[in-house]
């Protein structure tokens, strides 16, 4: 996905070109919730991934008008289209990564929380699948709340017997796009050149941006600081608004989704990376914690310490603890009850 402009992400400033050689390897990438808000531009900026050589739609409705008019760009990708629970198996047969925006999004006044009793159960369910048809995937989860969703698939390949928590890992990367470009904007520098360090959850107070640890370095007042982290914390709320009861943030959730996803393709073909992501840690006494992680072939290869926290993060950290815990039991006793 070179189109989508620069990969700020790699280790040691090495970046490395993938192109033909990615594209005639076996790269098949699955997205699950393929015809809806995110999934159709996710899936249209795949499509122009050098990195991927079969492209696996699938939804419960809708997913053989997406495919077919996807089909006809002139790239690379082969796409394929599954409708209903009786073709996920083939959907999921063979891939390397899955991505799942399957879901109902928020509406003005709902907490990413309140979509837990649709979208738990849609998580669970294709974990199932996923834990017997491509049992060795990558999974990729956008489907909120993601606090609770990533526990939610965790337990699911706990007991069936698959679970990596190498490869499980939860989407925040549209949070440090937002945290790049508000920061950016307001030090004055291009958003491109802007990296900031996004830990936590993904819901609220627990979304904690590090911008003492951003680079270029952010010279701002406290108070610019605290305004810069809630608006943060606060921006799938602003879109939310925004939209006015058509949904959540789809297009820059597409974009974020493939950039990530394209991390995780250029880690499994061997180059070191470094993202946020939200995955089963040891770093905090939290057992699932968003944090820079560098990924290898082999999924999640380090945990990047958490670093020094100023007055304002650490009042933050303290502060996103108790809802952390509370959303990762939440998705824990539900597999576990059901
Ligand atoms: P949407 O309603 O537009 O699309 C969801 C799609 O999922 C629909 O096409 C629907 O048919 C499909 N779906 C429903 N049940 C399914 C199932 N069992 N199997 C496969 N597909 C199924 O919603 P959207 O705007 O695309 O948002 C999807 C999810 O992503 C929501 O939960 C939203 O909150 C979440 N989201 C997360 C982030 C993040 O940063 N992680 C950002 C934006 C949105
Ligand atoms: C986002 O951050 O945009 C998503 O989690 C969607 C939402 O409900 O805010």
């Amino acid at each position: 996905l070179n189109h989508l402009g620069p990969q700020t992400s790699s280790v040691g400033g090495i970046e490395r070109q993938f192109t033909s050689a990615a594209a005639s390897s076996n790269v098949k990438v699955a997205v699950l919730g393929a015809a809806g808000g995110i999934g159709q531009p996710l899936a249209l900026l795949l499509k122009g991934s050098p990195l991927i050589s079969e492209l696996s739609l699938y939804d419960i409705v809708g997913t053989e008008g997406v495919g077919a008019d996807l089909s006809h760009i002139d790239s690379s990708p082969k796409v394929s289209s599954y409708t209903g629970a009786e073709e996920l198996p083939e959907a999921l047969y063979g891939s390397s990564l899955v991505v799942i925006p399957a879901g109902v999004p928020r509406k003005p006044g709902m907490t990413r929380d309140d979509l837990f009793n649709i979208n738990a159960g849609i998580v669970r369910d294709l974990c199932v699948a996923i834990a017997k048809y491509c049992p060795d995937a990558w999974v990729a989860i956008i489907s909120n709340p993601v606090n609770s969703t990533v526990p939610i698939a965790a337990e699911v390949f706990k007991k069936a017997g698959t679970y990596n928590p190498r490869k499980l890992l939860g989407v925040t990367k549209l949070d440090v796009l937002r945290a790049n470009t508000f920061v950016a904007q307001a030090i004055g520098v291009p958003p491109e050149r802007m990296s900031v360090p996004v830990i936590g959850g993904h819901a609220g107070v627990t979304i904690l941006p590090l911008l003492s640890q951003a680079t270029p370095r952010v010279d701002v007042s406290p108070e610019t600081a605290k305004a810069l982290t809630e608006r943060i914390q606060d921006a799938g709320t602003e879109v939310v608004k925004a939209k006015a009861g058509k949904g959540s943030a789809t297009l820059s959730m597409a974009y974020a989704a493939a950039k990530f996803a394209e991390s995780c393709l250029r880690a499994l073909a061997g180059e070191p990376i470094v993202e946020c992501a939200y995955v089963e840690s040891h770093l905090t006494d939290l057992p699932f914690f968003a944090s820079r992680v560098r990924l290898g072939r082999n999924g999640v290869e380090e945990y990047l310490p958490l670093g020094r926290f100023n007055e304002l993060e650490a009042a933050n950290f303290e502060a996103l603890k108790g809802e952390l815990r509370g959303s990762i039991k939440k998705g824990v006793d539900f597999v576990n009850k059901t």
